[in-house]
């Protein structure tokens, strides 16, 4: 391990949750702002930044086969479809979700990679909002919020964010949501699991389908209690 990914993981536990400890969570704009300022696009910014970039990727290329999978399984297909990217990162699932969608909006609580993000995909419309604040008036047939939920700290938040996204499903969408976990439990203060129990008390009434594994978790495929009119 290098000295600075000792640093890291030092300023992990020590310096980082006193600089961003905010009330029972934490200020996630600045943390993501200064962690895409440290790696811009690379996998550790989006993954384990104390791990080599190397083994980010190669955990990170098992997610797209299933990925598919779920969405095979599921029947979901993004063509023709509008979508809303929650948590929108580096850009990693663009390319399985943006080609043949109808229109595509991708949000995320730190703009700074949006320059880059729009160079590669300059047809998506890319928003800066928190999901637990999010004010959109739009609806979408699909909503995706991949890797973001755990970074969700606290019971209030929790029940805004994913009530934000039932706002602004269509009649007929859809809601995927992973990877979740098997306990509700708190890692670090950017981090916590929260059960699929937790998650699906949140959309009683939703039919709910889960594919696993998922990034060490489960993916839940929500489906809207209303027809498509
Ligand atoms: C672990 S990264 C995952 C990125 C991408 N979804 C992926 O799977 O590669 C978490 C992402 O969610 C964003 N994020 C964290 N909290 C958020 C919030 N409350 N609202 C919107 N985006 C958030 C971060 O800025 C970051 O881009």
């Amino acid at each position: 391990m290098s000295l600075r990914d000792l640093l890291l993981k030092v300023a992990k536990v020590t310096y980082y949750p006193f600089k961003y400890r905010q009330g029972n969570g934490y200020d996630a704009e600045a943390y993501w702002r200064d962690r895409f300022a440290r790696h811009g696009m690379s996998f550790r910014g989006v993954g384990h930044e104390g791990t080599e970039e190397v083994r980010n990727r190669l955990e990170y290329e098992r997610s797209p086969r299933e990925f598919q999978d779920a969405l095979h399984k599921s029947g979901i297909d993004f063509a023709g479809k509008r979508v809303l990217e929650i948590g929108v990162g580096n850009g990693y699932y663009l390319d399985f979700c943006f080609p043949g969608s109808a229109y595509y909006c991708a949000v995320d609580i730190t703009d700074l990679l949006f320059p880059e993000l729009a160079k590669r995909y300059p047809e998506v419309h890319f928003v800066k909002a928190d999901v637990c604040k999010l004010g959109l008036r739009e609806k979408f047939d699909i909503i995706l919020m991949i890797d973001v939920l755990e970074h969700i700290v606290t019971e209030n938040d929790l029940r805004s964010a994913l009530s934000n996204l039932k706002s602004c499903l269509a009649d007929g969408g859809t809601i995927i949501i992973g990877p979740i976990h098997e306990k509700t439990k708190k890692h670090l203060f950017y981090v916590h699991f929260w059960s699929v129990d937790k998650v699906a008390a949140q959309f009683r009434g939703y039919a709910i389908e889960m594919y696993r594994p998922f990034r060490k978790g489960t993916l839940i495929v929500v489906r809207s209690p209303h027809e498509r009119r």
